[in-house]
């Protein structure tokens, strides 16, 4: 039984008030709150059990390193990955892309070779892409999606031809909530012999994963997304793609050994983490997945599915708000703007004025929204914790809004 009243007693900050108003938290696209359990144990890493990893072979570093490394098996059964080692720790999707972009992709491809990409794209799975472009002269192939937001695979697909090396597509649109058949697309990608990368920022958060099922190359994760700290993160990488990579940055804890005229590499995957990495932001991020994985994925999925239906009804009731891709197969975001005057940013301030938080802008999906003809929108993203009375406090706000810039 998914008890939301008791989940939000595990999320400290949901209780305290914004402008004298209980805070409404629909900004989760953005970042996610993060419950009692993960704080404690940030804190119990940082008073008792802290000190560098991989490095000591003192009392405090074997503590560390054995939690830390153990993240690399909770995040592998948090995707249904087969194997442990095939889990690079990064700070987030954004370092996990790069890493793909500069390690993979930059040795391989060579001008006129194509990446193909969906025009949800969030800009950390395009921006790394443009390096390419820009430097190597490879070629952005984008498919655009339906009208109501969908994604078609079979559009992805046909886009694959013989010049195309990658395909780099999000598992879930953040600026319309779009999910996307990514085993559909690597199906018909593998059939032609090209790696699939999938972004999986967003569909991490929503819904239960499993690399095993969706057949991809790389799958990347935030985890101050998946209500861990900022910081975190993780990308799975197949073995037979870790063995084509080089190393992206160079430093501490990657190398077997260095001499003045030479160095060699650790073995994947620590070959692709140099430095000492964020050890209590990984603890705390599985912690968090942890968290996830007691509450059951395929719970979090059923209540947002609730309250994406709830929320939809009653956004669809507002004549004068219109949503930007609206899917049947879509998470709980809704992006939006109302007819009338009121820019997206008065939206959001005076939403904020009664406690609720909605992120405004682009969403950092500029050529989605240009593809709209929109230079900004509102976006209310919901979590594992919200309620339909939260959708509620949404449209009164935004009737307000309706009112006063009608
Ligand atoms: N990617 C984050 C968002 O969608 C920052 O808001």
């Amino acid at each position: 039984m998914y008890d939301v009243a008791k989940i939000r007693d595990d999320f400290p900050i949901l209780s305290r008030k914004v402008n004298g108003k209980p805070l409404v938290y629909l900004d989760n696209g953005a970042s996610a709150q993060k419950p009692r359990v993960v704080i404690d144990a940030m804190n119990k890493a940082y008073e008792e059990e802290y000190a560098n990893v991989h490095r000591g072979l003192h009392f405090l570093s074997t503590i560390a390193t054995e939690k830390y490394e153990a993240v690399r098996g909770i995040v592998a059964r948090f995707l249904g990955a087969p194997d442990p080692e095939e889990i690079v720790f990064t700070t987030g999707t954004t370092e996990g892309i790069n890493l793909v972009s500069y390690g993979w992709a930059a040795p391989r491809l060579q001008a006129g070779d194509e990446i193909v990409l969906s025009l949800l794209e969030h800009h950390a799975n395009i921006v790394p892409w443009h390096f390419l472009r820009e430097r190597q002269g490879v070629v952005l192939k984008w498919v655009e999606p339906e009208a109501d937001g969908a994604l078609d695979p079979g559009k992805v697909i046909d886009a694959i031809g013989p010049k195309s090396k990658l395909v780099a597509v999000t598992h879930m649109s953040n600026v319309t909530g779009t999910l996307v058949d990514v085993a559909a697309i690597c199906r018909g990608a593998r059939a032609k012999g090209v790696p699939v990368l999938v972004d999986g920022s967003q569909g991490s958060v929503h819904r239960p994963v499993s690399i095993a099922e969706i057949g991809c190359d790389f799958y990347a994760i935030t985890g101050h997304k998946l209500y861990g700290p900022s910081g975190s993160g993780a990308i799975w990488i197949s073995k037979d793609r870790m063995r084509e990579m080089r190393p992206f940055m160079g430093g501490g804890d990657m190398i077997r050994e260095v001499h003045r005229d030479s160095v060699t590499y650790a073995d994947p995957p620590m070959k692709f983490e140099a430095g000492t990495p964020g050890i209590v932001q990984q603890i705390g991020m599985g912690v968090a997945l942890e968290y996830l994985m007691a509450l059951g994925m395929e719970n979090v999925a059923g209540h947002e599915a609730a309250l994406r239906d709830y929320a939809r009804q009653r956004l669809r009731g507002l004549n004068w708000l219109n949503l930007q891709g609206d899917a049947p197969g879509k998470g709980a975001i809704f992006s939006f703007t109302l007819d009338g005057p009121a820019h997206a940013h008065d939206i959001s301030t005076v939403l904020d004025q009664r406690g609720i938080a909605v992120r405004a802008g682009t969403h950092c999906a500029m050529p989605l929204l240009a593809h709209y003809g929109l230079t900004a929108t509102c976006r209310a993203s919901f979590g594992l914790y919200n309620t339909e009375a939260e959708v509620d406090a949404l449209i009164s706000g935004l009737e307000l809004c309706h009112e006063l810039f009608a």
